[in-house]
């Protein structure tokens, strides 16, 4: 189960407009447990975040909060990176795209384009949607509105540099027959497929000159470059593109850029296109989650619900930890579909998963080798029975985990990995501990122990991508040193003898719901 390849990982760049909710959680949060477990696989992984801070959006924010867009910007991105710290996220570079490395690529690309004739000068005469920053014509208004958000759109007739998109529409089509996972989940090729790709591509306007708040143009300074050109080259310029050659050839391409199913057809039309049209490798896969539904919509900065029980993640991750915060989101989004989060649920989750599941099966195993073992794990030179029903069920969670990691389709692996737990518990059912030692039956009571304290080695080693808290005290109350690898992840016969577990308080205390719910209620304004 160890893999020594590079691996590179990414995140949306979020725009700054607003605290980041829940929802730009769930994306970085399932990244950061699709890096850890690969860092855990021993691959050298580089997971990339950001933000993307210019265009007409960010301007006009700034504006109504009477700051400059670089102090709204700078006090944003703190909370922002406060935000990625409580919840344990282990990015390994966080990008700005008012940092001076990105606006240098961005022009080296603009550059390039424009040299080798894949973007000219014309006019621009269509619609505009500031909160998605996408260019619409007439026909694709729904009702005279955004078709991707419905809000208003406006018109805008100016002078524009356009980038020979309609030139890509075969080559698009083309690399997803040639490359069935290069956009995952399937049902995504589909979309791409009827609302844009059937009746050809149009070119895309890569420039603005009445948006001031950009990254000027270098070969024609009244213009700015198009915020999603400028987004999208996040994921090269923070490799180094064009200055780091060793860092770039080293992680680009990417292995999968993770993002939400409204911006897919920036990830798996324009980019593609744009990094052919620069004769860069492409990356290996696109993944379009699905979102975390509130009340039936998405949760969104821009849409500004302000529906009650919008929760601040803040709020949540102080109140019952990152664990339980992490834990709801990468299990309830389902692979490929929405998710939904109410408060009622999360508190149910914690108390099913935390609790019950892990926290259970931990404090009653350490209470019966105190009980019935002095506090020391039996050795295995006393195990007369492995019960090899058991381990094989363990054994196919784990591989069934791998499986699912492979595919990205987290909820699915952590399922694998929460039945460990349950089955475990179950195991405690079948072979009646209380009854073995009543009984005597010390060979067999030693053997059950025994097996009990290496499977739930095994849940936590594999628990530690997912929730970064609490199971590292588990291998501390199970006297081992916490496993950083997945090396021996399929070996049930290695628990050292006389190790002695130390007692602790319940991992995740059981919570009261009723009360938590109307406290909840009343923290949220
Ligand atoms: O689109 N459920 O930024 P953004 C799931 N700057 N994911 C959600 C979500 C929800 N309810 N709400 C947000 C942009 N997200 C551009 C990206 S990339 C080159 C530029 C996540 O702030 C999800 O990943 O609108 C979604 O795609 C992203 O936040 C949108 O963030
Ligand atoms: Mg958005």
């Amino acid at each position: 189960m160890q893999d020594n390849s590079k691996f590179y990982i990414t995140t949306p760049i979020y725009y700054p407009s607003n605290k980041f909710t829940l929802g730009n959680c769930y994306t970085t949060v399932a990244c950061d447990a699709i890096a850890r477990f690969n860092r855990m696989l021993g691959r050298d992984v580089f997971y990339l975040t950001g933000t993307d801070e210019h265009g007409e959006k960010i301007a006009k924010i700034a504006k109504e909060n009477n700051k400059t867009e670089i102090e709204y910007l700078d006090e944003m991105i703190a909370d922002a990176k406060e935000l990625w710290k409580i919840l344990n996220i282990s990015y390994d570079d966080f990008i700005r795209t008012t940092e001076k490395r990105h606006e240098v690529v961005v022009n080296m690309v603009m550059k390039k384009l424009y040299e080798k004739g894949e973007i000219y000068k014309s006019t621009y005469n269509d619609w505009y949607c500031t909160p998605c920053e996408s260019f619409w014509t007439e026909s694709q208004l729904i009702d005279g509105k955004c078709p991707d958000c419905g809000r208003e759109v406006h018109e805008e007739k100016e002078e524009a540099y356009f980038f020979r998109l309609s030139n890509y529409t075969d080559k698009i089509l083309d690399l997803y027959k040639n490359n069935e996972d290069f956009l995952l989940p399937k049902s995504r090729v589909h979309e791409m497929v009827n609302n844009f790709l059937k009746d050809g591509l149009k070119d895309l306007c890569v420039s603005r000159t009445s948006v001031k708040w950009g990254i000027p143009v270098e070969f024609d300074k009244s213009h700015t470059v198009y915020v999603w050109v400028d987004a999208l080259t996040n994921y090269i310029s923070a490799l180094g593109y064009g200055s780091n050659d060793d860092k770039f050839n080293k992680y680009w391409p990417a292995d999968v850029h993770v993002v939400g199913k409204e911006i897919v057809r920036f990830h798996a039309i324009i980019w593609p296109a744009l990094l052919m049209a620069l004769d860069l490798p492409l990356p290996k896969q696109i993944l379009g989650h699905g979102w975390l539904l509130f009340g039936g919509d998405k949760l969104s900065k821009s849409k500004k619900n302000t529906s009650k029980d919008v929760l601040d993640p803040r709020i949540l991750v102080s109140r019952y930890s990152s664990d339980a915060v992490r834990l709801y989101l990468l299990k309830e989004v389902p692979f490929g579909s929405d998710g939904i989060y109410t408060q009622e649920l999360f508190l149910n989750s914690y108390n099913a998963n935390l609790s019950n599941t892990i926290g259970n099966l931990v404090s009653r195993t350490i209470s019966m080798i105190e009980k019935y073992n002095e506090g020391i794990i039996p050795s295995k030179k006393e195990i007369i029975d492995l019960d090899s029903k058991y381990i094989e069920d363990i054994k196919s969670n784990i591989k069934n985990t791998f499986d699912f990691m492979k595919i990205y389709d987290i909820s699915s692996a952590l399922n694998e990995v929460l039945n460990i737990f349950n089955r475990s518990n179950k195991y405690i059912d079948e072979t009646t501990p209380w009854i073995l030692a009543k009984e005597n039956n010390k060979g067999r009571l030693d053997s059950v122990l025994y097996n009990l304290s290496e499977v739930i080695l095994k849940g936590a080693t594999l628990l530690l991508p997912f929730l970064t808290e609490q199971p590292k005290k588990i291998f501390e109350a199970f006297g081992v040193l916490e496993v950083k690898d997945f090396k021996n992840i399929l070996d049930f016969d290695i628990l050292e003898s006389g190790i002695k577990v130390k007692h602790i308080n319940a991992l995740y205390q059981r919570l009261d719901i009723k009360k938590e719910n109307e406290e909840l209620w009343d923290l949220n304004v």
